[in-house]
């Protein structure tokens, strides 16, 4: 049945046809200020210990974090996120090296924020990169996680944090009410200021596989898995309660995790309460995307503006990526 004749009525093509008018209606736009990245930190000087699953991606020591803060300044990187890797022996059942006030997190922060303090720092708050079991909490005799046990030794692990000039406090542990009591916590010391990204919806996941490895927590944590705190891939609606929650405890920001596979999730959650919202591209995607561009399969530097612009068209904010050094110079490059 042809009712508008011969032709398209409609050509939509029109638009497409010139750089010109495709820049003037494009709708979202990737910028360094949405990056956020992910760093491993080690014990030592002039260390780098490669993450094999992350082909790219090393644990460096304090001295050359401070040239990649630097480099994330020069390229306009707003934030950056830290994670240790631990050596073994301060590993403990109750994962206490986390509350060590000169722990090796505490004092990273302090000199980093010393050299860089326009530089947003930003940390997690979650036991397993210090735990003999790899798990995020304390667990009893049956390796049940104890909710609010773990959440006292959290809370004295943020104030390590907070009180080196940690900007962003970000719990990523998925207890129950920790977000509350961490506010609490901040503002009963005066730490106004300290933000918390909440990992609100965290979902138990395979893609943070290659993480794991980074710090050092997959062989403890073994066979065993975190699906009795971190949420059930199959589930969304869980997701937006879980932000609601966060959000009514004093969170500034809240993140769904991980990326890609729940874009949906990201898309509800803004839309549905409109707060600043991240995404993380973990550690599984960053691992799939570099063994494709290794293999030559996909172009790097195009695959990675795209999906990184993918985030923001689904609505975030900002995202946590493995790839934002890279991002940011090829934006720089592309604007000249
Ligand atoms: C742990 C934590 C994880 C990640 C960030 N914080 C892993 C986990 O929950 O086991 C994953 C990040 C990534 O995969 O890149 N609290």
């Amino acid at each position: 049945m042809q009712t508008l004749g011969k032709y398209p009525s409609v050509r939509m093509r029109r638009m497409r046809h010139d750089d010109f008018s495709r820049r003037l209606m494009r709708e979202n736009r990737l910028s360094p200020d949405d990056l956020i990245y992910p760093v491993f930190v080690v014990e030592g000087e002039n260390r780098r210990v490669q993450v094999p699953s992350m082909p790219g991606v090393e644990r460096l020591s304090l001295d050359l974090l401070t040239k990649k803060a630097e480099e994330c300044v020069k390229l306009g990187i707003p934030v950056m996120a830290l994670f240790p890797s631990i050596d073994d022996s301060l590993k403990t059942p109750d994962g206490s090296e986390a509350a060590n006030p000169n722990g090796l997190i505490p004092r990273v922060v302090r000199s980093l924020k010393k050299d860089f303090p326009e530089l947003g720092i930003m940390t997690d708050v979650a036991l397993d990169p210090y735990t003999t079991h790899g798990q995020d909490g304390l667990i009893d005799e049956t390796g049940y996680i104890l909710n609010d046990e773990t959440i006292e030794m959290l809370v004295k692990q943020m104030l390590t944090h907070a009180e080196a000039g940690a900007d962003i406090v970000a719990p990523s542990d998925m207890m129950d009410g920790r977000i509350g009591i961490i506010r609490d916590a901040l503002e009963s010391r005066g730490l106004i200021h300290t933000k918390i990204m909440a990992y609100s919806a965290k979902y138990a996941s395979c893609y943070y596989g290659p993480f794991r490895d980074a710090v050092g927590s997959s062989s403890n944590l073994g066979k065993s898995n975190k699906a009795v705190y971190q949420q059930d891939p199959a589930n969304s609606n869980e997701a937006l309660w879980e932000v609601g929650l966060d959000l009514a405890e004093g969170a500034d920001m809240v993140m769904v995790k991980p990326g890609l596979p729940y874009l949906d999730v990201l898309w509800r959650v803004k839309q549905e309460f409109m707060a600043p919202t991240f995404a993380y591209q973990v550690s599984g995607e960053y691992a799939m995307m570099k063994a494709a561009f290794q293999n030559g399969w996909l172009d790097e530097k195009k695959t990675v503006l795209e999906s990184l612009l993918c985030f923001k068209r689904a609505g975030a904010d900002g995202i946590l990526t493995y790839f934002a050094v890279e991002a940011a110079r090829w934006l720089a490059e592309d604007r000249l």
